[in-house]
């Protein structure tokens, strides 16, 4: 059964803690819901939602139906010596579902421990911190296409993951599909993944060996660390990170090499870099700085704040004159990692 509420505030529903009513709002748990919905309100504008942690409402009003998935079941579908196939409802809270993962001893997503976020938005978005993103272990998601009302189950190399990206992302799908179920391979043997390097530092600084690294521990240390540097939703309306890293040629890298020696930057493939947008926002001076009720964040400057009190255009109008900044001083485009809805 779906469960329809009129004229509903969103306010809750998003992570920057921005006013906006929807003019339905609605839950579904099952495939069969979603269908009879579409049945309910033929040809209406339609926008699946997780927690909300990756959109900026621009309007003061979505004059459509809002969707958000109640599925918090789960099911063991296989388990081998090493592994578990786990079928997850999509309404899950993200990290409650890894507490979750981890007090069974099934493992992989302990870096990802914190995330504001559900388990259905990990798959669209591919979520990731400290090493790992979540489609690497997705083995797959059911979904109601919006425009049919067919339910498709995609299969892992259907979904196309890639950074901060999914099939669900692309410019034709894109809030096309409500989520039902996502499927998730996990490890029955713990790894600690140390790639990062402010991961590893840590590790070291508590003093611990990385083969006595209990995942528990991992989990406690990956939330110490992002505490330091993200703001908690509950104190601080945000998306976390508000831009992607930028992906790079070589010889583009070289070229800003020559102005700001200093550029952050990972590798990505054999002629391509990863930009730290962080870094190269920071040295414009804009960690801290605001523009009325919404600014940069003063200990991360990837990540814009709402100081209370912003609607979206507050927040767009920090994200525009960063992008301006930073295109102007390293001729890079800024491309948001958060959603914007009109
Ligand atoms: N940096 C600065 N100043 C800043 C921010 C960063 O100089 O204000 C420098 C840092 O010193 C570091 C580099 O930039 O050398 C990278 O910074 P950081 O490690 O904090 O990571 P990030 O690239 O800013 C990404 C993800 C985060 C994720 C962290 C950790 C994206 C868009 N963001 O941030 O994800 O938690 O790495 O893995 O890829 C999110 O997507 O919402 C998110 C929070």
């Amino acid at each position: 059964m779906f469960q329809l509420t009129a004229n509903h505030s969103l306010r809750k529903h998003n992570t920057f803690g921005i006013e906006c009513h929807a003019a339905t709002f609605a839950t579904y748990e099952v495939a069969s819901d979603v269908q009879q919905l579409l049945q309910a309100f033929p040809g209406t504008r339609y926008l699946p939602i997780g927690m909300g942690s990756n959109l900026l409402f621009l309007a003061p009003r979505f004059e459509g139906v809002v969707l958000h998935c109640e599925n918090r079941q789960w099911q063991l579908l296989e388990e081998s010596d090493t592994e578990v196939l786990l079928r997850v409802g999509a309404g899950w809270n993200w990290d409650e579902f890894v507490r979750h993962t981890l007090h069974h001893g099934w493992y992989g997503l302990e870096n990802l421990s914190y995330i504001p976020g559900e388990t259905g938005a990990s798959a669209v978005q591919n979520v990731g911190a400290f090493g790992v993103e979540a489609g690497e272990r997705v083995a797959a998601v059911e979904a109601v296409d919006l425009r049919t009302g067919v339910l498709r189950r995609f299969t892992h190399e259907e979904l196309q993951f890639a950074y901060r990206d999914s099939f669900f992302k692309h410019p034709d799908e894109a809030r096309q599909w409500a989520i039902v179920w996502v499927t998730y391979r996990l490890d029955k043997t713990f790894t600690p993944n140390l790639s990062y390097a402010g991961v590893a530092r840590e590790v070291e600084r508590r003093g611990v060996s990385a083969a006595s690294l209990t995942a528990q521990e991992m989990r406690e240390l990956i939330i110490d660390v992002r505490r330091g540097k993200l703001p908690d939703p509950a104190e601080i309306g945000s998306a976390g990170s508000f831009f992607k890293n930028p992906i790079v040629s070589v010889e583009k890298l070289e070229e800003i090499k020559q102005s700001h020696p200093g550029i952050v930057h990972f590798p990505v493939s054999r002629d391509k870099v990863k930009l730290s947008a962080g870094w190269m926002i920071d040295r414009l001076g804009w960690r801290g700085r605001s523009m009325g009720p919404a600014g940069v964040y003063e200990r991360q400057a990837l990540v814009i704040v709402n100081h209370g009190g912003a609607v979206g255009t507050d927040v767009l109008n920090v994200c525009r004159a960063v992008q301006h900044d930073v295109f102007k001083a390293y001729g890079v485009q800024l491309e948001p990692e958060v959603n914007f809805i009109e």
